[in-house]
This record gives C-alpha cells, structure tokens and sequence, in this order.
C-alpha cells in the first residue's frame, strides 16, 4: 500500500491580463501575466477503493465536491490517460479563496494531478501533465509551473518570466465569489461595438518584474477584466479606495475578482493596508503574502 502524498501548490495575481475580442469558441485570447503568490493549498493524495474528495478550511462549505472539482477532474484525466482506475481519496486543505480570481480551484487540479502522478507511479512527463493541465482549464497549466509566466491563447500557452525580487501584497477577500464566465460575459457586453485590440504583454511591465522593482510594477499593473468585474460587483471600489488610502502603491482587481489585490513596499506596509482593509468594513478578510512562489510541489510522502 502506498503513503499519502501531499502536494502544495500557490494562489495567483493576474499583474497584467490584457484580453482581447471573443473567439468563435466563446474564449478569449489573453496576454496574461501571471505572477504566484504565496497562499497556499495542500492537496493529500491517499489510496482507496473509488474517487473520493474532501475539504478543509474556513471555506471548505464553498468548494463544490461533486464531478466538477477540478482535483477530482485531474485524477480522472491521469488514470483515463494511463489506463487505470481513479483509487484515489483527495483532501484539499483550502486557504485559497474560493471561487475569488486567485485560481484556487485550477490550484488544486494541478496539485492532485501531481500528488495522483507520484501516489499511482505513472510517471508523467512534465509536457504530459501540462497537456492534462490545459484540458482542465485556463489557469491550469501555470499553476503547475508557478513563478512568473506570461500566458497566450486563452491562458494555457505558458512562457517563463524572469522575476529579480520579492514583491509584497495584500489580498482583500470579498463576501462571496465571482463567476469567471459572468465577468468574461460582461467584458463582451461593456466592450460591444468597439475595436477590442490584440492583447499584447507590456514591456514595462516584463521590465519592472526582471528588475524586481516594486515602484515600477506599481505603475504597470492592469486588468482589462477590472471594469467587468467592478460592473457587476461596484462595491469593490471602495474596497480599492481603502487600500490606497492607507498606503497601498497600488490596487487592482485579481484575475476575475471579486479579490482586490494591493501593492505594498514591504511587510510592514503590508500589516499596515491590510489592518486598515479590515477595519474599513470592505472586505471579509485581509491576507498578505509575497511573490514569487513556487508552483504546484511534492510536500511530504
Ligand atoms: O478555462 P476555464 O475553464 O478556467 O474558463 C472558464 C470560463 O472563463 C470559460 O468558460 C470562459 O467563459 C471564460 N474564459 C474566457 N477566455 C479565457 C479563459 C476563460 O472567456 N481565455
């Protein structure tokens, strides 16, 4: 019998997702670049008779357990591809928050497909699981490799971005989610009837990230999903104006929201933004992490 394996795997902040018109196949194409930030999940991996899933944590109510779990989706994925079953029981220890545009449930598909790999010995090659990633979803594929990645196509197609420092944030949790095809729905509705550019990434912004220069990735940041998702949720402006007042270099929405995103110059500035988010009353809960971390790893066996 083999030994649990236990996989820990990153958040993710959109520092720049540029995304251009819908495609024939109802996704966009995107410049997304994403940075991982270190808020963590841990997804256990333990032998058993059949796919089971659970999960723990202050959220653990969210997370859907049914088939559309994408840990359970990347575990299904392995064995069909290898020709065995899907024994598996999943625990998702989750402080990711939920359904928040921080790719916590791309997260967890990534972690399991890892802890599934090492638990059941297929051996996956690493083109192997990322071609598994990018069936399960966008976000998928980088939340495997981690780091820093500038993502083309809708997201999937990754290339590694040189990050030269450790840049400090501070993440506000909305009450509830987002749907990430509401907001790309609402980007369609809000940009119908205008030229939508090619996504393109920013030099700047690639710079400001190679030289580790926090100032300067302040004055980089963007997210074309920002109007969509402030659209359909406008309470988050007050959220972006509490962090900026109290310091913050710079605010956006992460990914596809609700979570608001803060750049802060160091730790302390970060406790400083992220008290003052709590005690404004605009969010649920305030959390800092920095950046870069690692993508989705073998913790313990
Ligand atoms: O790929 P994923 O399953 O994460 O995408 C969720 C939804 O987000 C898609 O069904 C689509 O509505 C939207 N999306 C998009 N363009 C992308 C990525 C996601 O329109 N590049």
């Amino acid at each position: 019998m083999s030994a649990p394996v236990t996989v820990r795997v990153p958040a993710k902040v959109n520092v720049q997702l540029a995304v251009g018109a819908a495609r024939p196949d109802g996704f966009h194409d995107l410049a997304n670049v994403f940075l991982a930030v270190g808020l963590y999940d841990e997804v256990t991996a333990a032998p058993a008779d059949t796919l089971t899933i659970t999960c723990s944590g202050p959220d653990a109510a969210r997370v859907p357990l049914d088939s559309t779990n994408l840990a359970a989706r990347a575990a299904r994925a392995l064995a069909e591809r290898y020709g065995i079953e899907p024994a598996v029981r999943l625990h998702i220890a989750k402080d990711i928050p939920v359904a928040g545009g921080m790719a916590g449930g791309s997260a967890d598909g990534a972690a399991a497909l890892v802890a599934c790999d090492a638990l059941w010995g297929t051996g996956a090659s690493r083109d192997e699981l990322l071609a598994i990633c990018a069936e399960l979803g966008s976000d998928v594929p980088f939340s495997l490799v981690g780091g820093a990645a500038l993502g083309l196509g809708r997201g999937e197609k990754l290339t590694p971005v040189e990050v030269g420092g450790t840049f400090h944030w501070v993440f506000a949790v909305a009450d509830g989610g987002l749907s990430t095809p509401a907001v790309y729905g609402e980007f369609d509705r809000l940009t119908a009837g205008t030229e939508v550019p090619e996504p393109t990434a920013s030099p700047a912004l690639l710079a400001a990230l190679r030289s580790g220069d926090a100032g300067a990735l302040a004055g980089a940041l963007s997210n074309d999903l920002q109007p969509a998702a402030l659209s359909l949720r406008p309470a988050l402006a007050a959220t972006l104006a509490a962090g900026t007042e109290a310091g913050a270099w710079a605010a956006l929405v992460s990914g596809s929201g609700p979570t608001t995103a803060f750049l802060v110059p160091d730790d302390a500035a970060g406790q400083k933004v992220a008290d003052a988010l709590t005690a404004s009353g605009t969010c649920r809960d305030a959390r800092v992490a920095v950046s870069p971390a690692p993508g989705a790893r073998v913790e313990r066996f």
